[in-house]
């Protein structure tokens, strides 16, 4: 059963910024960035235990729990046991992802997408998130940039262990739907082809952005769209470069990526719209999306994600940017509902 509905409002809140991705985030601004995100109207948070090693779930659960569980939807992921042991976080092996959360907890984070770890996994969440129920629980990265060749072993060990769990877990109505969160499209394409537990909700990372959508918009999309699974876009400004930071892929952006978005830039600028708007319009005008969730560590950035959802972006803009190419031709733009 798609879970659309209960996305309330397409422009939901990531919490990886959460964890002290990059930076060492005061609690405090990482708290008032939650409030900020709700007072704009945001109801749908998403977290993971991945996210600083506990530390984003620890800081969402306690910026929530002031409001009314029944008034939000939240989705947590599974796959990463936040152990009690301390390990250094700078030395961690996080894939193509590098330090990205080296400021975060100490903790040690052992992977595991077996049945057992599943349950374990989200009684943790449960704690640290200050709640009683999940809404949506994603598989987290079984793909290749954290695995590499060994990528398909993880996804048949979660195939057998997370999927099955998660599938009971919903039909029994504990969960409201389950799917993966992934930055990679192969294992959502072999996801969405499985015949025995399916998931309904798929969360696509950096990989339906301005600067990458080919492959999702050839077959996972349409395929997605037909099967009535729900996609959720994550990493809208590819970490940050498509919103005036300088991160690609949650490393420093190459030349050739700021060459990239400049000429985006340029055409925005002509037009007089902002990147972000763009960004966050594109992902949303497929009609596979379901939610989109830029994510932030700073209050100020709710508002500009808000007034970037909301901006009028004049046909022209989309028109140039398919002419150079900077969209794929057949990617749906928010002008063709017009
Ligand atoms: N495998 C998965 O399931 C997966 C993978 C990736 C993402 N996700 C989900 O998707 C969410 C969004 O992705 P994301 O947070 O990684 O990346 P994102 O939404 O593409 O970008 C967030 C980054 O953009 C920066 N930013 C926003 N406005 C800016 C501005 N005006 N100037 C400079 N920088 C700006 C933010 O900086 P500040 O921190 O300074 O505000 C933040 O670091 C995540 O939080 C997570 O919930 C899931």
């Amino acid at each position: 059963m798609s879970i659309r509905h209960k996305l309330q409002g397409k422009l939901g809140f990531g919490t990886a910024p959460l964890g002290n991705m990059f930076r060492d985030i005061p609690q405090a601004e990482a708290l008032a960035t939650v409030d900020a995100a709700w007072e704009q109207g945001i109801r749908y948070f998403d977290t993971a235990p991945l996210y600083g090693a506990g530390l984003a779930e620890l800081r969402l659960g306690e910026a929530l729990a002031k409001r009314k569980r029944e008034d939000y939807v939240l989705s947590t992921k599974v796959g990463r046991l936040i152990l009690d042991e301390i390990e250094d976080p700078a030395a961690r092996d996080m894939g193509e992802k590098g330090g990205v959360f080296e400021h975060g907890l100490p903790n040690k984070i052992l992977n595991d997408y077996s049945a057992d770890a599943t349950l374990r996994s989200i009684e943790d969440s449960l704690k640290r998130l200050k709640t009683d129920y999940l809404d949506i629980v994603y598989v987290h990265d079984v793909a290749q940039d954290f695995y590499g060749d060994q990528w398909l072993a993880q996804f048949e060990i979660a195939r057998t262990g997370a999927f099955r769990v998660l599938d009971r877990l919903r039909d029994e109505g504990v969960i409201k739907g389950w799917g993966l969160g992934v930055n990679r499209v192969e294992a959502l394409e072999l996801a969405l082809d499985l015949k025995e537990a399916r998931p309904d909700t798929m969360l696509l990372a950096g990989r339906y952005t301005l600067l990458d959508h080919e492959r999702a918009l050839q077959r996972l999309l349409p395929a997605a769209q037909q099967r009535g699974v729900d996609i959720v876009v994550g990493g809208p400004y590819s970490s940050g470069i498509l919103a005036g930071g300088t991160h690609f892929e949650y490393q420093k952006a190459s030349p050739e990526i700021i060459a990239r978005v400049e000429r985006i830039k340029a055409i925005a600028q002509k037009h007089g719209i902002s990147v972000k708007a763009a960004a966050l319009q594109f992902a949303l005008a497929h009609p596979a999306v379901a939610a989109v969730i830029p994510g932030a560590s700073r209050p100020e950035r709710i508002a500009e994600d808000h007034a970037a959802l909301n901006q009028q972006i004049p046909s022209a803009f989309w028109h140039e940017m398919r002419e150079q190419k900077l969209v794929a031709a057949d990617a749906p733009l928010p002008t063709d509902k017009e």
